[in-house]
């Protein structure tokens, strides 16, 4: 089955809004993972905005799944990445002033910074993904950095509806098997939740779901082994 990679950034979020040691999404995450999670995904952004360095020690050292970090080419979080013991690491674009990750990672204008950032991280062991719309020029220019695995994002296919929604659907198809073509695999993610992720489960060779928003926002009604549960049985066919 597709695998469930669950964003914890904005449990960090809400407690960044008082500054102080509540929710803590360590804490989160161990309950995310006790209802079926197979993985968690924090964003380190430059600028602190909701996951702290602190985090990523904290989680590296208490979760028991896999910890995927997302990161940027910012130098200094690149040195923080590779000393972070993460098995996975997605390289994504980041924007000082977006509310949240807008684009995909323009692979191609990026080439001569990927090819050194890549094999870097890769070298720890950790498996690398770049983070890009389901553009095919973008997935041709990961195989040429030398990435083993895109994630797809999915944002433009969630903020659609009707016959955009199913033409931003049939890029995302395209991009995915034009990726296992060229021996890359195949995550995707951002802007899913518990209406748009069934036909996402479509995409050929998709291995992975990485999901916060959606999942922390259910958690606030049902809790966080409900909210993890209810998307289970969506991406097994249950629901
Ligand atoms: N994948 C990537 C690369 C992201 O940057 C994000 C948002 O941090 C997500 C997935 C999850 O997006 P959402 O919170 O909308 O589920």
């Amino acid at each position: 089955m597709t695998r469930l990679h669950v964003n914890i950034d904005h449990v960090a979020t809400v407690r960044q809004a008082r500054r102080g040691s509540a929710p803590d999404p360590i804490a989160w995450a161990l309950a995310a993972e006790r209802a079926g999670a197979h993985g968690i995904t924090c964003h380190l952004r430059v600028d602190r905005r909701h996951i702290q360095d602190d985090d990523v020690v904290r989680l590296r050292s208490e979760i028991k799944t896999v910890l995927n970090l997302e990161l940027s080419l910012s130098p200094e979080i690149v040195r923080i990445a590779l000393e972070s013991g993460a098995d996975c690491f997605c390289l994504v674009p980041e924007n000082r002033k977006e509310i949240t990750t807008e684009g995909g990672l323009d692979v191609v204008k990026e080439s001569a910074r990927l090819r050194e950032t890549v094999p870097a991280l890769g070298e720890t062991g950790g498996l690398v993904s770049l983070f890009i719309d389901p553009d095919l020029k973008q997935v041709e220019a990961t195989r040429e950095v030398g990435a083993p695995f895109i994630e797809l994002h999915t944002g433009a296919y969630a903020n659609a509806t009707g016959d955009q929604q199913k033409h931003e659907l049939e890029r995302l198809v395209l991009a995915a098997e034009h990726a296992h073509e060229l021996g890359l695999c195949v995550n995707a993610g951002h802007g899913l939740d518990y209406v748009n992720t069934q036909d996402i489960l479509a995409l050929p060779h998709l291995e992975e779901l990485n999901i916060g928003h959606a999942i922390i926002s259910r958690a606030l009604t049902v809790g966080v082994n409900g909210a993890v549960d209810e998307m289970l049985q969506i991406m097994t066919g249950q629901a």
